[in-house]
C-alpha cells in the first residue's frame, strides 16, 4: 500500500510525505517533546508552533477552557522566536527523517517576509506554514486571513523570501473560506491548510466575567469537525492546489472523511493534548482501512467524495 502524498506539487522541491498525517502547529510543540513519547518519524509530518521574529509571553491567563467536546485556547503566539528555534530546534530536526514545516506569524507582511528568508537555507526545515488565522494576537493574525488582499500579499511576500514549499493556514472566521483559498493560491501558496479555530469565549457564572484572560479565543476539537470538513469540501473545488484538511480530527475515520472531502493531507490538533500517540493512530487506522478495503493508493481516496 501506498500512503505517500504530495503536498507541493508545482513546487520544484516539492514536498513529499510518507502519509498524509501531520501535526497541527500549537499542538505537539516542537516536536522534541513528544518525540520522547512516541516515534515520530512514522508521521507524514510535524507542524511547530506559530514562531514571530522576537519571543512571546503570550496573552494573560487563564488561556484553556475545555467546552463540550471542544477546546478554547487563547495562547497568543506564546514561542521562543525565529531565532532561537534555527539555533536550538532546527538541528534537531536536521537528523529526523520527518519533514518539519514551521508555522509563522508576523504583524505585517514584511515580517512574514523576514521570517521565510530567516528561514532560508536552515537544515531540517522542509516547508513554511504561513499563519493569517491566529484569533489571539492583537495584530496580524486572523485580521490578515480575512482580507483577500491582505492574504494574498502576505503570500506573495512570503513566496519571494522563500524557496521553500509554502502553505497558507486558513481561518474559518470569514463570510467566505473558499475566496480567500483563491487569492492565496493565485498568489503563489503550493498549499492551503484550514481550518484554524473558531471565535469563541466562556463566562463564569460565580465570577460573572469571561474566563480567558484575553476574553475571547479560538475553538477548536470535535465540535468543529462538520465545520472544518465543509470548508475543506469546498475550497477543493475552489482551487488546484493541495488542501490540507484540520479541525477536530481525533480518529482514522475523520481523517479519512476529510481526505475523502478532497483534503490530500490532515492535521491532527487538539486530540494530541488527550492523547499524544492519536495522530499515529490515525496513520494505523488509515492503514487498516485501506487494506480492508483493498486501497492500493491514498491518493485514489482524495475527493473521492466529490465525485
Ligand atoms: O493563540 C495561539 O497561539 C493560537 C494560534 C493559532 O491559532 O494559530
Amino acid at each position: 500500500m501506498d500512503l505517500g502524498v504530495e503536498l507541493a506539487p508545482r513546487h520544484g522541491r516539492g514536498l513529499r510525505l510518507r502519509n498524509p498525517v501531520m501535526t497541527a502547529a500549537g499542538t505537539f510543540g516542537y516536536g522534541t517533546e513528544p518525540a520522547e513519547l512516541l516515534d515520530i518519524q512514522r508521521l507524514g509530518a510535524i507542524v511547530c508552533k506559530g514562531t514571530t521574529i522576537e519571543p512571546r509571553d503570550g496573552n494573560p491567563q487563564p488561556r484553556l477552557v475545555e467546552t463540550a467536546a471542544g477546546l478554547l485556547n487563547s495562547v497568543g503566539l506564546q514561542n521562543i522566536g525565529i531565532r532561537a528555534l534555527i539555533e536550538e530546534k532546527a538541528p534537531v530536526w536536521a537528523k529526523w527523517q520527518v519533514p518539519v514545516v514551521v508555522n509563522i506569524a508576523g504583524d505585517n507582511a514584511h515580517q512574514y517576509a523576514e521570517l521565510a528568508s530567516m528561514l532560508e537555507g536552515v537544515a531540517g526545515v522542509s516547508a513554511i506554514e504561513v499563519n493569517i488565522s491566529c484569533p489571539n494576537v492583537e495584530r496580524g493574525g486572523m485580521e490578515f486571513g480575512a482580507d483577500p488582499q491582505a492574504a494574498a500579499q502576505i503570500t506573495a511576500a512570503v513566496k519571494a523570501a522563500s524557496s521553500l514549499p509554502v502553505l497558507v493556514k486558513l481561518s474559518p472566521n470569514v463570510s467566505d473560506i473558499a475566496h480567500i483559498a483563491r487569492a492565496v493560491a493565485q498568489a503563489g501558496a503550493d498549499a492551503v491548510s484550514l481550518i484554524n479555530t473558531l471565535r469563541g469565549m466562556a463566562i463564569d457564572k460565580e465570577r460573572r466575567r469571561p474566563i480567558l484572560g484575553n476574553i475571547a479565543g479560538g475553538l477548536s476539537g470535535p465540535a468543529i469537525k462538520p465545520v472544518a470538513l465543509y470548508a475543506v469540501y469546498r475550497v477543493a473545488q475552489a482551487v488546484s492546489i493541495p488542501v490540507i484538511g484540520c479541525g477536530g480530527i481525533v480518529s482514522a475515520s475523520d481523517a479519512l472523511e476529510f481526505i475523502m472531502a478532497g483534503a490530500s493531507a490532515v492535521q491532527v490538533g487538539t486530540a494530541s493534548f488527550t492523547d499524544p500517540h492519536a495522530p499515529l493512530e490515525v496513520v494505523e487506522g488509515i492503514e487498516r482501512f485501506m487494506e480492508r478495503e483493498g486501497v492500493e493508493r491514498l491518493t485514489d481516496l482524495i475527493g473521492i467524495a466529490q465525485r
